[in-house]
């Protein structure tokens, strides 16, 4: 099932950043965008994930063309099937790790995945409050958050890059076995190349245009 469309994107801030780029994803796939910094990885993200209206183009997330819809269907779309984890977490400062999950459980009425929190290493620091952990440990518990909502596609912004090797090791397996599982889709923007390259296909930011790599 076809679960991203998007169709000639061009975005420009101060200058031009990209022109002309489309994308296509379908479930069970997992896909990286790679590039130097500054390139524009996080604004194609942005775009690709309801947040940020292109200048130019479409995308189209589970056959919805997400920037002609009205607020309401949008926000429903986001809180049903986006999983968004982003350099900013979005947690609920005020409220425990646990907590945090416990929300994210209510609003999808899906269970809390125990053995996810202990895969991510959690289990010591779960009843802490969100402030009171580290950058890693928050980014764990916004993995941890998403996954627990059931999104149909997930998109990553460098979800690993607080975190040492084997921890980021095991989020990449979390995320991939979870992909295959629920038959949902994964977009992950990376500066790993190791991570990158066990996405099924990865694409190149540059010189304004996104190539396919692999
Ligand atoms: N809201 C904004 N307004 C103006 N310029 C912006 C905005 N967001 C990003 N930019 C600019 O767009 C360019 C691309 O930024 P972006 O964050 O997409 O890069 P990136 O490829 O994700 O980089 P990194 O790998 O460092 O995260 C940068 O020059 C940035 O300053
Ligand atoms: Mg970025």
């Amino acid at each position: 099932m076809k679960i991203l469309e998007a169709t000639s994107l061009s975005h420009t801030f101060e200058y031009p950043l990209f022109s002309d780029i489309s994308l296509s994803m379908n479930s069970g796939e997992t896909v990286a965008i790679i590039g130097e910094s500054g390139i524009g990885k996080s604004t194609l993200l942005h775009i690709l994930s309801s947040l940020l209206q292109p200048n130019e183009g479409a995308v189209e997330l589970l056959e919805k063309d997400i920037y002609a819809l009205n607020s309401r269907e949008l926000v429903k779309l986001r809180r049903d099937e986006l999983g968004l984890i982003f350099q900013s977490h979005y947690l609920f400062k005020g409220f425990s790790a646990h907590e945090n999950l416990e929300v994210a459980s209510i609003l999808a009425s899906e269970p809390i995945d125990e053995t996810l929190v202990s895969r991510l290493g959690l289990d010591d620091v779960i009843k802490m409050k969100v402030t009171q952990l580290s950058g890693g440990q928050q980014q764990r518990i916004s993995i941890a958050r998403v996954l627990t909502k059931k999104p149909r596609i997930i998109f990553a912004d460098e979800p690993t890059g607080n975190l040492d090797n084997k921890t980021s090791l095991e989020v990449m397996k979390i995320f991939e076995e979870y992909v295959q599982d629920e038959e949902a889709a994964l977009l992950l923007v990376t500066h790993n190349e190791e991570f990158a390259h066990r996405c099924h296909k990865v694409y190149k930011l540059e010189n304004r245009v996104l190539t396919q790599v692999k």
